[in-house]
């Protein structure tokens, strides 16, 4: 569907636009997805918004990761209901809808426990939203958590120039859904299904259209990016690295990056990509999760912690400038003093720029929920303490590390200050310069004077 062309804004009784605002909870694939709803949404008469209380149509894209991030719907459910009262005083409706991975993994509970809820949908069936909510207008409230059978991507209608264009110079782009890896401690493949890799004459057609519109860095998204293979066309089977040299042909887009990657799945050719193209930012997000192999074994990550150092040095020799960030659980089943100590061996080893550390969390209907040995919260809160302080430690040393360095930059927005503006670095740091450095969307050289928390101060180069 061409979203140039759509009709005009449907009037609600007001008498003005309906309006549709959307929270995003969970990862980055989440923020793509309220992007594409956005987008649906618009097609259908919404206009998106940043105050709730203006909204006609809330939607809460949600994610169940972790038993924190699931609970946190529910305490924003109450709210919304007090919000929904409030204006059905003034005579205006609110529509309320669950999307994510919450939405597909309690579908209906949701409606149980939360009665204020119209909708719920599943990330599989967006293209159908606004189908389901003339549905819901008719009467009744709508749970869709199937699969659809029909590509939701080629469903989903594309943002106008102009939306992408006030989106900001760098854009998401999911190339890869679901997870076949079934970690025992993970919730993904129960709600994102399995794995589906979008062909490549839709990426390549959707990266052309973001560069078209201005954005100068593209993250390619998926649960197990690196796991993206499909059809080129020359006929031969893609892999991620393959995708990503073509991709780096699009004029404009200067700068390619891709999350998450799974250790299984970084083959040769990717690896090579590393090497060979200048485009690709020299910042992998590589999770481990732990570094003892009994406990590797017990999460079913099919790696020992030597196969990932192994590989690190295999694309350190390949991209010596590269940074590496990951992801790691305290407190899995089993995990006694001895494994976690390898765990911080492991991080101690690499030297990690960032990484996110979580206390395991067990998850309904996963394998780990089942297991013996949970490790009692007080350990997992000392053992992330110390993780999260080494990790603080290395960030630090990567940080400080950048004075006196000269580095791209690409000029992202005004920055806090006045006369500032904030860039970001090959390894996603936030960058601070003067206005007058260049304009947003600029890619500019500089060289870094001093840091922040995590920030780098800079000047033209
Ligand atoms: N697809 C990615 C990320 C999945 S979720 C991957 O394979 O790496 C992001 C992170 O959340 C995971 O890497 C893991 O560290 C953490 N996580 C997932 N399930 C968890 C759980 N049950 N408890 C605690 N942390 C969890
Ligand atoms: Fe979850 Fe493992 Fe799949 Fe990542 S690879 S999404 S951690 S099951
Ligand atoms: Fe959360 Fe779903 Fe992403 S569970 S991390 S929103 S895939």
């Amino acid at each position: 569907m061409e979203l140039e062309t759509t009709a005009q804004q449907e009037k609600n009784d007001a008498g003005t636009a309906r309006k549709v605002f959307v929270k995003t909870y969970g990862c980055q694939m989440n923020v793509y997805d309220s992007q594409r709803m956005t987008d649906a949404l618009a097609a259908d008469g919404y206009a998106p918004t940043d105050v709730i209380e203006d909204a006609d149509l809330v939607l809460l894209n949600t994610c169940h990761i972790r038993e924190k991030a699931a609970e946190k719907v529910y305490s924003e459910l109450g709210r919304i209901r007090q919000l929904k009262a409030a204006r059905a005083e003034v005579g205006r409706e609110t529509l309320i809808g669950v999307t994510g991975c919450v939405a597909q993994a309690e579908g209906r509970e949701i409606v149980r426990r939360a009665p204020v809820v119209d909708l719920v949908v599943g990330p599989q069936t967006y293209h159908r939203l606004p189908d389901m909510l003339a549905r819901v207008r008719e009467g009744g409230k709508v749970v869709e958590t199937e699969y659809a059978i029909e590509d939701k991507f080629a469903h989903l209608p594309q943002p106008k120039k102009a939306e992408v264009a006030r989106r900001g110079v760098t854009a998401f782009l999911t190339v890869q859904e679901g997870c076949d890896k079934f970690c025992t401690f993970c919730v993904v493949p129960y709600t994102r299904g399995s794995e589906v890799s979008r062909p490549v004459a839709q990426i390549v057609a959707e990266a052309e259209r973001l560069a078209e519109a201005g954005v100068r860095e593209v993250t390619l998204l998926g649960q197990n990016v690196n796991a993206w293979h499909g059809e080129g066309p020359d006929g031969r089977e893609w892999g991620l690295g393959r995708l990503l040299y073509r991709l780096a042909e699009i004029p404009g887009l200067s700068r390619l990056r891709y999350t998450t990657s799974h250790p299984r799945d970084m083959d040769d050719e990717l690896i090579e990509a590393h090497r060979d193209l200048a485009a690709l930012m020299p910042y992998l997000h590589l999770p481990v999760q732990s570094g003892s192999d009994r406990i590797l074994k017990a999460m079913n990550r099919r790696h020992t912690a030597a196969d990932y150092l192994r590989l690190i040095e295999r694309i350190r020799a390949a991209r010596a400038d590269i940074a590496m960030s990951g992801d790691f659980i305290v407190g899995f089943p089993g995990e006694t003093d001895k494994d976690f100590e390898a765990t911080m061996e492991i991080v101690r080893e690499v030297g990690y720029a960032s990484a996110f550390s979580f206390k395991y969390s067990p998850r309904p209907g996963t394998p780990g929920a089942e297991m013996g040995g949970h490790v009692e919260e007080a350990a997992k809160d000392e053992r992330l303490q110390r993780l999260q302080a080494l990790v603080a430690e290395q960030q630090h040393a990567f940080t400080v590390s950048m004075i006196g360095r000269t580095m791209s930059t690409l000029i992202e927005k005004p920055g806090r200050k006045a006369g500032q503006k904030v860039g970001r670095s090959p390894w996603l740091q936030p960058v601070i310069v003067d206005e007058k450095a260049g304009g947003i969307g600029d890619i500019i050289e500089v060289r870094i004077k001093g840091t922040g928390q995590n920030s780098l101060f800079a000047e033209p180069a």
